[in-house]
């Protein structure tokens, strides 16, 4: 399946059940347009619709990269004169689905990846990067700061005074540096990226699928409450684990030595 869209790369094959969004404004370095954010929003909840339709194959994984090899994206359009209306307070959803969706989202980097494009990558599940990508929060040169999540899940990767630190200064850091500060989890060269990316999907797609979604859901809640809340939230997405047709599926593959066949319910 494919797209529709003027700004946007949207697909998805049934055989390998990974779905695909290229943000594509390559002359302007993939800057968050209006129009593009609209689509992405549509794209996103396209896999959304596509993945609980009964007579389709789910939606394994998304994919989210940038087209050209210059970047993922360079944050918000400054030519459209991109700018949070005042009084406006809710984050803008194309940083929300992300975390939002239940199947794992995996920004591929190549390149810069500033601004509400870094925000973009830090609202989905995994980030990985080529050596020379450059990463960063310029906002505050502008006079702004980042303001749909991106410097709260920064400091949750990197800590509070690294997130400043960045913030402050505008800094871009390369794809190592990020790493080493927690923000990126995988760095890779462009001509092994793509073998390393399909590799890092099988690897993240090896569990049942509803447990993998479970893994996802209990990590993204835990983050926003106390421990002992999180620990009974875990709890009972295990116990709720052990009633599926694929719990019992992976034990008979365990107990058979052989590979298990999940049905995802
Ligand atoms: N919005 C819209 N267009 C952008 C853009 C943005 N945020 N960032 C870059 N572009 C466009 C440039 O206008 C240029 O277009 P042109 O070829 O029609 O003139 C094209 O992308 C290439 O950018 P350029 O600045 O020429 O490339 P560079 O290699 O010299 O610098 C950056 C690259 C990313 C360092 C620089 O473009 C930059 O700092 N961009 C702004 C990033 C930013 O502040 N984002 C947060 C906004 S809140």
């Amino acid at each position: 399946m494919t797209d529709g869209y003027t700004d946007l790369r949207w697909r998805f094959d049934d055989a390998d059940r990974i779905g695909r969004i290229t943000l594509d404004r390559p002359d302007s370095l993939n800057a968050l347009s209006p129009g593009l954010r609209e689509e992405l929003v549509d794209g996103f909840e396209r896999f959304r619709e596509l993945d609980a339709d009964p007579g389709r194959p789910r939606v394994d994984a998304i994919v989210l990269d940038g087209a050209g090899d210059r970047a993922f994206s360079v944050g918000a359009d400054v030519n459209a004169g991109e700018r949070t209306p005042p009084g406006v307070k809710r984050i803008r959803p194309e940083y929300t689905l992300p975390a939002e969706l239940p199947m794992p989202v995996v920004a591929a980097i190549d390149g810069y990846c500033l601004g509400g494009g870094l925000e973009l990558a830090l609202a989905c599940d995994f980030r990985v990067a080529t050596p020379d990508s450059e990463l960063g929060f310029p906002e505050s040169r502008l006079g702004i700061l980042p303001a749909n999540g991106g410097l709260q899940r920064l400091a949750a990767h990197a800590g509070p005074s690294r997130a400043k630190e960045l913030a402050m200064s505008g800094a871009r850091v390369d794809a190592g540096t990020a790493a080493a500060d927690g923000f990126v989890d995988h760095v890779r060269d462009a001509d092994a990226f793509d073998g390393f990316l399909d590799d890092f999907l099988g690897r993240i797609g090896a569990g049942a699928p509803l447990a993998v979604r479970a893994a996802k859901d209990v990590v993204n809640e835990g983050l926003g409450t106390d421990l002992e809340t999180a620990i009974a939230y875990e709890h009972r997405a295990s116990r709720a684990l052990r009633g599926t047709r694929d719990y019992e599926e992976g034990t008979s593959a365990f107990g058979t030595d052989r590979e298990p066949e999940w049905q995802g319910r």
